[in-house]
């Protein structure tokens, strides 16, 4: 079947949902083509937004665009489409992260993840504190699912182990705070309440409290070297952390990684379920060494995944959909 032509209002929803996924200090390092002739949508790296201190090989880069990715995939199949995606699909091209080819009509054709496509406006990062209630063990198999059938693992830590993985990043977190080039790079993206809208960056008001028994050692984007503890509702004792992580570590595995990512995320919002990332300690290779348990020692792991009930979070901005396009 030939597929219909895209209207402009059609493809400035496919971008805008595509750009509603996470990025890492919401630099959103991606821009978007459509070629015509074939109804494929390219993402491209933005080599303008990468963060060269924090994410030197771009590792970040990719994961937020295999997230990008994954919005796309629902949002053309949320249009009666059938999306067929590739990553890396021009070796000559490594700035052509993946594709999306829009083929043929699904027919009405009930598409199993069709009731994600809601929540991909739904989701926002969370980095205040959750109740004491935990997940259910039901819907965390289902994340684990869901991972699994985007090609990565999430694993579900028992507490001593998720206490070691907050210790290692809260000394990642440290690390970064006293880097002089990471913590200006990462202060540079904080948006200060009155600042002019660029459209870009983590907004003051969604960094959330710091925790006061630096329990949960949350990122301080503004990466003040001793922090302020603030009375605040204290966070949960016993955190639900995941650990997303793939079999290897090349770039297809950072791409893969990003669409497990935003499939957990999304379904865990489908769940009630509030989230935020705990991504400091992938970002100082020795620490991200030690994340691993020797029995998953050949394994690398992509991101923490922190799961409970929780205020929503606040929406962080996004650039206007067409000022992604080429
Ligand atoms: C690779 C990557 C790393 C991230 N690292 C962190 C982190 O360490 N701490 C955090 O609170 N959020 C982290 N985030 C979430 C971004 O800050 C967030 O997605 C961005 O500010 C946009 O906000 P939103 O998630 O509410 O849409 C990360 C996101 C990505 C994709």
């Amino acid at each position: 079947m030939v597929s219909a032509p895209m209207d402009a209002t059609t493809l400035e929803t496919l971008v805008s949902a595509a750009v509603a996924a996470p990025s890492m200090h919401n630099t959103q390092p991606w821009r978007f083509r459509l070629v015509p002739a074939t109804l494929t949508l390219e993402i491209h790296a933005a080599p303008e937004h990468s963060l060269p201190a924090e994410d030197p090989h771009g590792r970040a880069v990719h994961v937020a665009a295999g997230a990008a990715l994954f919005n796309l995939r629902l949002a053309v199949a949320h249009f009666g489409w059938t999306p067929v995606h590739r990553v890396l699909p021009d070796p000559d091209r490594p700035g052509l992260l993946a594709t999306v080819r829009v083929t043929s009509l699904h027919a009405r054709r009930i598409q199993p993840q069709a009731h994600l496509y809601e929540r991909i406006w739904r989701r926002h990062s969370s980095r205040f504190p959750f109740s004491a209630k935990t997940p259910p063990t039901a819907v965390l198999r289902e994340l684990v699912e869901a991972a699994h059938g985007e090609g990565a693992a999430l694993d579900l830590p028992s507490t001593p182990r998720i206490n070691r993985l907050l210790r290692i990043t809260a000394e990642a977190e440290q690390r970064t705070r006293l880097d002089a080039a990471r913590a200006t790079e990462s202060r540079r993206l904080v948006i200060q309440p009155g600042a002019r809208a660029t459209g870009i960056g983590v907004p003051a008001s969604a960094m959330g409290p710091q925790d006061a028994f630096e329990h949960l050692p949350m990122r301080d984007f503004a990466a003040r070297r001793y922090v302020a503890q603030l009375p605040s509702r204290p966070f949960e004792s016993v955190p639900t952390i995941a650990v997303l992580r793939t079999a290897h570590d090349r770039r297809t595995d950072w791409i893969r990684s990003g669409q497990a990512l935003q499939h957990v995320l999304l379904l865990a919002t489908a769940h009630g379920l509030s989230s935020s990332l705990l991504h400091q300690a992938m970002e100082w290779p020795d620490l991200r060494t030690e994340l691993c348990p020797a029995e998953h020692a050949r394994s690398y792991p992509q991101m923490l995944i922190r799961l409970g009930y929780g205020p929503e979070g606040a929406a962080a901005p996004r650039m206007p959909a067409m000022r992604f396009l080429r």
